[in-house]
């Protein structure tokens, strides 16, 4: 039997069910109760995942009993498919209801090459005669400027984890199962405000024989890297794979560079042909999702990283024997580097924005102003993330020495 998916099932209905996101609520049923007596033709709907984004669309849909029509990155991009279905769609009347709502989902997915959906989602914005939504996950970065003049941002927040338990809590009761409150909290806690994951893990927790192991999994993050290369490089391709590096104590960006510096210790020939090609499509969906913040092709990532890798082995031989895995000195040196200039980076452009100055000079005086930066309450009105907190607190130590 098919399980239903719990997110869906409890997806929001109506702006009272949507929680912890008051002022984005209040946006929203204006924004669609004013139309087109608003300020701007658009509203775009921005924050991390799984906090209501594209909930908040359907709901505006319900409430006003509207219907929705969605696009997406790769319709916008298609003038004929714009032309032959937006058009019509925008000048009819919409036979059963009253109301439409143009949703653009997810407008991140527009790449930087791609000029052109963004061009014809703007004339969209000026000619539309109906509200039009956009949900993004980050929307600052610089070729979504004209975007943001033309639209009316709202910022969604993490939800706070006492909601998140709370919606926890109803879900269960509707579902009649029970899980104690201390795993109830864990579960709110460790989904770092994205109300999707909690209640993904609700529903996993809540088909375990002992519940709590859910938590217990994600702690033992205990598999060692050199076992997961073998299992890639040695076994048979199988889907198991595909979950395979979520068990591996190490993020993905290391485990590939692993991957890349073994795979000619294990393959030959034609299977090194294969195994840099599906290298270079990790590589490839690596630079899209940092470009584009775009999460959801870490699964494509995952996926030729585990998958790829271990298919492009010649079928017919078997690799058997001990391999000395090597470590990835060189390039891993240079990658934690990179990673320590980024960080760098990202303080420097949270503290030039906030005193008003650019993002060079920043960078120029980061030495002189690396002091002033650990103090926690400077933290906090920079809104620095958990990563740059420890990097500042690294940098000064190792000054000191
Ligand atoms: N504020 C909220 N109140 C109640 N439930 C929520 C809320 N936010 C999210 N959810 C639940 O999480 C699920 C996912 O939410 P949604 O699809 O709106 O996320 P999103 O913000 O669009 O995320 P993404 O950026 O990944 O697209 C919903 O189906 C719903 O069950
Ligand atoms: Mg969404």
């Amino acid at each position: 039997m098919k399980q239903t998916n719990w997110t869906e099932k409890y997806r929001p209905r109506f702006f009272s069910d949507v929680k912890d996101q008051d002022l984005a609520v209040q946006k929203v049923r204006d924004f669609v109760k004013n139309f087109p007596k608003t300020v701007k033709k658009a509203l775009v709907l921005h924050g991390p995942p799984g906090v209501g984004k594209t909930t908040l669309a359907y709901v505006a849909k319900n409430e006003t009993n509207s219907e929705i029509f969605e696009l997406n990155a790769s319709d916008l991009r298609n003038k004929e498919k714009m032309n032959s279905i937006l058009k019509p769609a925008i000048e009819q009347k919409s036979l059963m209801k009253e109301q439409k709502i143009i949703l653009v989902d997810e407008v991140d997915g527009i790449s930087v090459v791609d000029r052109g959906g963004l061009l014809e989602l703007m004339r969209l914005i000026e000619y539309s005669t109906h509200p039009i939504i956009i949900t993004a996950n980050d929307i600052w970065n610089k070729k979504f400027s004209d975007l943001r003049r033309k639209t009316e941002s709202v910022q969604l927040k993490e939800v706070d984890f006492q909601s998140i338990k709370e919606i926890l809590i109803g879900i269960l009761r509707n579902e009649r199962k029970f899980i104690s409150n201390d795993v109830l909290t864990n579960i709110s806690i460790k989904a770092r405000g994205d109300v999707r994951a909690a209640i993904n893990d609700l529903q996993t927790a809540s088909s375990l024989p002992d519940p709590s192991k859910v938590l217990i999994d994600e702690r033992n993050k205990e598999m060692d890297i050199f076992t997961a290369l073998k299992m890639i490089f040695k076994g048979k391709p199988n889907n198991a794979l595909l979950s395979l590096y979520d068990s591996v104590n190490k993020p993905l960006d290391e485990i590939m560079l692993w991957v890349e510096e073994n795979i000619p210790l294990e393959y030959h020939g034609e299977e090194l042909v294969k195994a840099y090609d599906a290298l270079s499509k990790v590589d490839i969906f690596k630079r899209r999702i940092y470009r584009q913040q775009y999460w959801r092709f870490l699964v494509y990532e995952n996926a030729f990283l585990s998958y790829g890798i271990s298919s492009s082995k010649n079928p017919n031989e078997t690799k058997s024997g001990f391999t000395s895995y090597k470590k990835p000195t060189r390039i891993l040196k240079m990658w934690l580097n990179n990673r320590r200039t980024e960080k760098k980076k990202s303080i420097a452009k949270k503290y030039a924005r906030y005193v008003h100055i650019g993002e060079k000079r920043a960078l120029y005086e980061f030495a002189t102003v690396k002091a002033f930066l650990t103090k926690p309450e400077i933290q906090k009105e920079l809104k620095l993330t958990e990563d740059e907190i420890e990097y500042l607190g690294k940098e000064t130590l190792s000054n000191k020495i």
